[in-house]
């Protein structure tokens, strides 16, 4: 059966539109400021290794499913599940995954923001030379000024969720297609001066090295946050990939779209971590300095280096370059469903959708200070607490909805989105869709969707719930 429907939101001009816009949303924090981080904690090659594995075997095949239910659907996440569900003949409460996943993008979108909201702070920090010659404690000091203070933290929060909203008022083709064709080339030119600059500091094979030298005494460590990391940085599980899969032309060829994709984000994660840990390494300073490598380890190299404060403040605008690109793509699933259900104007669910987002937001920025003591998820000695004020355990709000969303939502929404494309819809609807002439090539990738990805989705779940 042929499909010719259209979104009522509009459509990409063409698959690169497609391809630039699933790799503006895949490539931001996850890439710059988590997977250099993440790979120092984790020891370098053996946490490279894995999360390239999770990559090809969950991420790109959960990433094929959500853009193929989204272009056969033509509507919000929510409503192209809903349809496809009842087209098949199966119950239209698998919609529910999509719903799930619309509000686990508001809540990642509510802290994320506040991240990117201290690049912004960063830029100015660097611009100024604020961090010329700066000691490891005075960076530390600066990072903390940072977070200690409400204010500053909800000006660059409002400022980097206002811009957001911007984008996506506009509109599919005159908001995002329009500043996704300018973000995206000014982000890869901006990563390949840093590359070009890291060549030249001496270090750059004690940076590859550390990248790619695989110890496989470390392999069980990072097992379960490579995982963890191959959903965030793909972007996947939510139905982000989804909503700009309905935006797709009809005849692209949506495999090789999306494994364009896959390799662009992953490209973009190495190529961060080649060009990040030579400088770190130049300035004499360690990889492993978890969430504060990029903020803390970081601006003490720029300090340190010929031409630090220049190359620093190229890194900063390309982070907030990534990380708007990403923004944009969490609000648009809730904008495009609330619009199809409400008939209102796209301006004004953006809006309101903007400030729930400000507001959750706002919890993510107290957590860094005066409500820093308000714990959730408490499981103490005298049993569980939802919340307490002070508690030992439990976990601060930015912690709670990053981990209820990173560990639980995105595995959960990305196992639905595989077992909905993979057993829910027919073979005949899915092989249609994508239009893959070789029998061989539809079978593989079909069974990476209906087994192999929902099986590895599964097996570290429930290893990460036991532990
Ligand atoms: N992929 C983004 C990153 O790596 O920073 C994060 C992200 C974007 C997660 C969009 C979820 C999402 F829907």
């Amino acid at each position: 059966m042929a499909n010719d429907k259209v979104s009522i939101h509009g459509a990409w001009a063409s698959r690169w539109v497609f391809i630039l816009a699933a790799t503006g949303s895949a490539v931001g924090l996850g890439n710059i400021w988590k997977f250099p981080y993440m790979t120092g904690m984790y020891g370098g090659g053996a946490f490279v290794a894995m999360y390239l594995l999770c990559i090809v075997l969950v991420g790109v095949p959960i990433m094929l499913a959500e853009t193929l239910i989204g272009r056969r659907g033509r509507q919000s996440p929510v409503n192209a599940m809903k349809s496809l569900a009842l087209e098949a003949g199966a119950s239209r409460h698998w919609s529910l995954a999509a719903l799930v996943g619309l509000v686990a993008a508001l809540l990642i979108l509510s802290f994320y923001s506040v991240v990117a909201g201290w690049s912004l702070d960063y830029i100015i920090g660097m611009g100024r030379g604020d961090f010329r010659g700066i000691s490891a404690e005075g960076a530390g000091a600066a990072f903390g000024g940072l977070t200690s203070d409400p204010w500053r933290l909800t000006l660059w929060h409002s400022l980097f969720m206002l811009v957001t909203a911007i984008v996506i008022g506009k509109g599919v083709v005159a908001g995002l297609e329009r500043s996704l064709r300018i973000m995206m080339p000014l982000l890869f030119v901006l990563l390949l001066v840093l590359l070009g600059y890291s060549l030249t500091t001496g270090h750059f094979m004690q940076g590859f090295d550390f990248l790619f030298h695989f110890d496989p005494s470390k392999v069980q460590d990072g097992i379960l946050a490579a995982m963890g990391h191959a959903f965030f940085t793909l972007s996947v599980g939510v139905g982000s990939i989804m909503v700009y899969g309905s935006y797709m032309p009809k005849k692209a060829s949506i495999g090789s779209t999306v494994i364009a994709v896959g390799l662009l984000d992953t490209l973009v994660a190495l190529t961060a971590g080649l060009a990040l840990f030579p400088i770190v390494f130049a300035a004499g300073l360690e990889p492993g300095g978890g969430p504060g490598l990029m903020f803390v380890t970081l601006p003490i190299a720029f300090g340190t280096i010929a031409f630090g404060q220049i190359v620093g403040l190229v890194f900063f605008v390309l982070v907030a370059i990534a990380a708007w690109s990403s923004s944009i793509s969490m609000l648009e699933p809730a904008v495009a469903y609330f619009v199809e259900r409400s008939g209102r104007s796209r301006a004004l669910v953006t809006g309101m959708l903007a400030l729930f987002c400000w507001v959750v937001g706002m919890g993510t920025v107290l957590s860094f200070n005066i409500g820093a003591e308000a714990k959730f998820f408490v499981f103490a000695e005298d049993g569980f607490h939802l919340y307490q004020w002070g508690a030992e355990g439990g976990r601060n709000f930015f912690d709670s909805i990053d981990y209820l969303t990173s560990r639980i939502l995105l595995p959960l929404g990305g196992l639905a989105f595989a077992l909905f494309a993979g057993w829910a819809m027919n073979r005949e609807a899915v092989r249609d869709e994508l239009a893959i002439k070789s029998p061989l090539l539809f079978n593989l990738l079909y069974w990476l969707v209906r087994v192999v990805a929902p099986v590895g989705v599964l097996i570290v779940f429930i290893a990460e719930l036991s532990k």
